[in-house]
């Protein structure tokens, strides 16, 4: 993984080079107070100060200055400086006035690559620098987001082939091993008896690639509970409800939701939030075999619903229902979920606006203002009574869909709340994990999208609190 903590360097006056941020309104009075040869060379670079992201160069003899255009040069965004980031050539930079402060995430982003797959690698150790002055404590909190959002990208970015429920546990492992954290996996026949609906979605995968819960514990007994929970479909066939080329085609991506707990843990773990932390992963591959589980099929569930199974292809739901239910088990007094768990929440919000269920107002308050706060955009949806009732079943407890084609992700979510304690505050990502076109600091593919959100929303209960 590329070496962040290498890119974004305490200021101790080492040379560097500048970097100067205009906006559309500064950039006149700012240009007045250079001299005649810079608007000279700004001129011939047809630099205007008003298009975000563009920049250009003032030579200084054998070294150079930047200049850059933000949006706004007052206030920062993460990815204002994600796009110099990717194109300055190595060496050392600074702001010439002020610090990157939100935007020295983007800065390392840019210089993420996920290149395990190419023959030829970019030499991306040696990407631009930047110093910040500050504490320090600031700089590795940046550097420890910006490797948990990158490992959200990798694990995501993996195929499925390379990436199965044995390798989401090893990736636990590695977690559990540098930190002390204690690992429970649970497989074969203590699943099939004690996480029924997490063994019949995975029934049908090859040995190798069995399904299994991953747990995580760490902290201080005496600190207060919060259980974080993934779905970790390592890939998503549809089952039986097999489907069709395009809606199978990025679903290498339905593990998304493990990567996200995942990252956030280590976030939690290396920050040492004062919580004791209890991570679930349910990890299977919705497969088809002669093993798979049928539409149809009855299974009683963990908290002891029968559901009735309408749709194979609707198994986020059912091995999130078991991992909830064991989640609410130890009594936390939080429980957030990410998962990857309906096209519908995407028809409704687009893929950059995580849809977010939560069964209490002024925790959805907080939340929404730690997104906006981290500007990593969450937007609550309703988990609305009235339509509870239609995940009856004509034989069963209940069914795993509506049956109809409307509110994909409002029952989804209404599923999940069978399975979680009314009196337990809960929040409920439904992210896509996934980027279908580049931005700066961003590009195409998996992606964290809310990890950052619910992170400073821990944070600034349990750090700061
Ligand atoms: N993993 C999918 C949801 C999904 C689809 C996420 C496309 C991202 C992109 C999930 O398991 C699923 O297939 N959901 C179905 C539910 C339906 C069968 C009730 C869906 O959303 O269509
Ligand atoms: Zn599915
Ligand atoms: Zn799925």
């Amino acid at each position: 993984m590329t070496d962040f903590a290498s890119l974004l360097v305490p200021d101790r006056g080492q040379q560097a080079r500048p970097i100067h941020l205009v906006d559309k309104d500064s950039f006149a009075a700012w240009l007045k107070k250079r001299p005649a040869e810079d608007r000279a060379l700004l001129e011939a670079q047809r630099f205007d100060g008003k298009t975000a992201y563009a920049f250009a160069i003032l030579p200084r003899g054998n070294e150079f200055e930047v200049v850059s255009a933000v949006k706004n040069a007052a206030e920062l965004s993460p990815w204002c400086l994600a796009a110099l980031a990717g194109k300055l050539p190595e060496g050392t930079y600074k702001l010439a006035h002020g610090q990157p402060g939100k935007a020295a995430l983007g800065w390392l982003l840019a210089q993420h690559r996920f290149d395990a797959y190419r023959s030829k690698k970019d030499d991306s150790e040696r990407g631009p620098r930047i110093l910040v002055s500050g504490e320090p404590a600031r700089i590795e909190a940046t550097v420890r987001l910006a490797q948990a959002t990158a490992l959200v990208r990798d694990l995501v970015n993996t195929p499925a082939a390379d990436l199965g429920p044995a390798e989401l546990e090893a990736a636990a492992a590695g977690l559990a091993n540098r930190t002390g954290a204690q690992l429970n996996v649970i497989g074969g026949e203590e699943l099939a008896v004690g996480y029924p609906l997490i063994a019949a979605v995975g029934a049908a995968a090859t040995p190798e690639r069995a399904p299994r819960l991953i747990e995580l514990e760490w902290g201080k007994p005496e600190d207060p509970r919060v259980a974080i929970v993934g779905k970790g479909v390592c890939f998503d066939s549809g089952g039986l409800d097999l489907k069709n080329a395009s809606g199978m085609r990025i679903m290498k991506k339905d593990m998304g939701g493990a990567a996200h707990a995942l990252a956030l843990a280590q976030l939690v773990i290396e920050n040492r939030l004062p919580v004791r932390l209890h991570l679930v992963i349910p990890a299977v591959e919705n497969a088809v075999s002669g093993a798979s589980y049928r539409p149809g099929d009855i299974v009683r569930s963990r908290k002891g619903l029968f559901v009735e199974i309408d749709n194979t292809d609707a198994e986020g739901r059912l091995i999130l229902a078991d991992a909830l239910a064991k989640a609410a088990e130890g009594q936390p007094e939080l429980i957030v979920d990410f998962a990857t768990l309906t096209g519908a929440a995407r028809v409704a919000l687009g893929p950059d606006l995580p849809a977010t269920f939560v069964n209490r107002d002024d925790l959805a308050g907080e939340l929404e203002a730690a997104a906006r706060e981290a500007e990593d955009p969450i937007w609550r949806m309703p988990l609305w009574d009235p339509y509870d009732e239609q995940l009856k079943s004509d034989v069963a407890d209940l069914s795993n869909t509506s049956g109809n084609a409307m509110a994909g992700a409002v029952y989804a979510a209404l599923f999940l709340r069978r399975f979680v304690p009314s009196d337990i505050p809960w929040a409920h990502l439904d992210t896509w994990a996934w980027r279908d076109s580049a931005k700066p600091g961003r590009p195409k593919g998996g992606e964290a999208l809310g990890l950052r959100a619910v992170w400073a929303f821990l944070e600034g209960r349990y750090l700061q609190g």
